[in-house]
């Protein structure tokens, strides 16, 4: 009898320890077989009552049914807790969900897209070409020789003394002219380079969309237009335009056209017939070849469309300023 009171005590301290280190609902299930299943220790003592006199065993029996309820309840207990605990990992359906930021297209960018859906529209490819830049291409093939006055009409940013930051998309006139035969129509959006300081209206760097049609009997007629359908895309169907003559080296006759939207006359493209020295530069012949060429101001078009006074806000990267324009 001493002998299983002794028993007793030691197995309800064993199990107290046991149960504090239990972490889980499945550990606490073995610490249940391990005491109260059916080869169990307490299971176990319960057999050696019957080696116990009779009235010894009632005494013995009434203190391992204590020992087994409170073992029974103490893994009850646990039970309940773990559970409990379980519960509060699980996932929450009630809470809003995790907010995805998508971004959007820069507003130079989506006017950009505009633009080239308006050519793709007249039957344009889309061509590019590289922001580093050849002499040989930037000028020499543009019918701009090295040290020509016509040169300051760029002021560049050199790499070397034959490479540069392009100062404009026509060198692409010249590279699909030397790779392609005609007849030829594309327009080549990109970023051009200048060594102006940053201000309202000039930026370092800003965007230009070039446009090149060659064929046989190409006209003057043909480019207003093309150009003049363009503007009334962009701007709305009563839009004026105007041609003025100016002059660029590679082409003869040049114009720039200005648009009027209601606001005044603003000056958006240079254009004009491709030059012969041009054609001649790329292998062309330019009695059977004519050809007209345009490049416009996208960043101009861009502050005309959404309102803006200074062309810095496009580059600056403000997100409050961006932010207005996403679509
Ligand atoms: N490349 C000229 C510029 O940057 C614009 C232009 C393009 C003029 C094509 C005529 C023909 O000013």
């Amino acid at each position: 009898m001493e002998n299983l009171k002794k028993k007793v005590e030691v197995l309800r301290e064993s199990f107290r320890e046991a149960l504090g280190s239990v972490r889980g609902l499945e550990e606490l299930e073995k610490l249940r077989v391990r005491y109260l299943g059916r080869k169990g220790e307490i299971t176990l003592l319960f057999k050696l009552l019957k080696e116990l006199d009779p009235n010894e065993r009632r005494e013995a029996g009434a203190l391992l049914n204590t020992l087994k309820e409170e073992v029974q309840e103490a893994l009850n207990l646990k039970k309940e807790e773990l559970k409990k605990a379980r519960g509060r990992e699980k996932v929450d359906l009630t809470l809003p969900g995790r907010e995805y930021s998508l971004g959007g297209l820069h507003p130079l960018t989506a006017v950009l897209e505009e633009m080239i859906e308006i050519f793709v529209g007249l039957g344009f490819k889309v061509e590019e070409g590289p922001e580093i830049e050849w002499d040989f291409y930037n000028f020499e093939a543009l019918n701009i020789p090295p040290h020509h006055p016509a040169r300051d009409m760029w002021s560049t940013l050199f790499i070397t003394e034959k490479m540069m930051l392009r100062t404009h998309t026509s060198p692409v006139q010249v590279r699909v002219m030397e790779r392609e035969k005609p007849p030829l129509r594309f327009i080549s959006p990109g970023r051009v380079y200048r060594k102006d300081a940053f201000d309202a209206s000039h930026s370092p760097a800003f965007y230009q969309l070039e446009g090149l049609y060659v064929d046989k009997k190409v006209t003057f007629s043909d480019l207003k237009g093309t150009l003049e359908l363009f503007a009334r895309e962009l701007f709305g169907s009563n839009t004026r335009v105007k041609f003025v003559p100016s002059y660029f080296p590679f082409t003869e006759p040049s114009a720039e056209m200005s648009v009027n939207w209601g606001k005044g006359w603003l000056e958006l493209v240079g254009c004009g017939m491709v030059h012969p020295a041009v054609f001649n530069a790329v292998g062309l012949d330019p009695d059977e070849w004519t050809g007209y060429a345009f490049g416009v101001g996208v960043d101009r078009v861009a502050m005309i469309k959404l309102g803006i006074d200074d062309i810095r806000l496009f580059y600056e990267n403000d997100l409050r300023f961006l932010r207005r324009y996403l679509r």
